[in-house]
């Protein structure tokens, strides 16, 4: 399996609980490496843009509500599989129907305030990362 990259985002709740380095340390000891980051609070158009495959769904006003509500801890992270990887550390979208031992299932308190966001597919990463990284800010890890 090739390394690849996928985007993530702790979400305002998680920032808000004083969980980055909980959830860092989760990356870390998964095998994804943390070649980008920042601390950013999202504008309304940003939140807006970031989801706009979501933006004819009921729960869309609400979902950028929520993500322009504090700031929010933007990375990109590498590793052998890294999108699926990332997905199975997060858990389901419901906290409810998490895994046990995932990132949602011990952090998010409801669907709507789900502590994590990760690309879905190889093609989205590279869309998210775009979105919040210039080429420059992404580091290569070659140890
Ligand atoms: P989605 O892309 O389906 O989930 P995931 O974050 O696991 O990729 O939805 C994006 C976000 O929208 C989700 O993290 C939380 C919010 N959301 C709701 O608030 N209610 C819902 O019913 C769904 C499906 C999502
Ligand atoms: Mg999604």
């Amino acid at each position: 399996m090739a390394i690849e990259r996928t985007f993530s985002i702790i979400k305002p709740d998680a920032v808000a609980k004083n969980l980055i380095g909980a959830i860092y340390h989760r990356f870390e000891t998964a095998g994804l490496k943390i070649v980008a980051a920042k601390m950013v609070h999202l504008s309304q158009e940003q939140a807006e843009g970031f989801y706009a495959e979501h933006s004819e769904r009921p729960f869309f006003k609400a979902l950028v509500d929520f993500m322009t509500s504090g700031p929010v801890m933007v990375q990109v992270l590498e590793g052998e599989n890294a999108v699926l990887r990332h997905r199975e550390i997060m858990g389901a979208t419901n906290p409810a129907d998490a895994l046990a031992g995932t990132l949602r299932a011990d952090y998010a308190d409801s669907i709507d305030e789900n502590a994590v966001h990760g690309s879905d597919a190889a093609a989205s990463a590279a869309r998210e990362i775009a979105y919040f990284f210039s080429d420059e800010e992404v580091c290569p890890r070659t140890r």
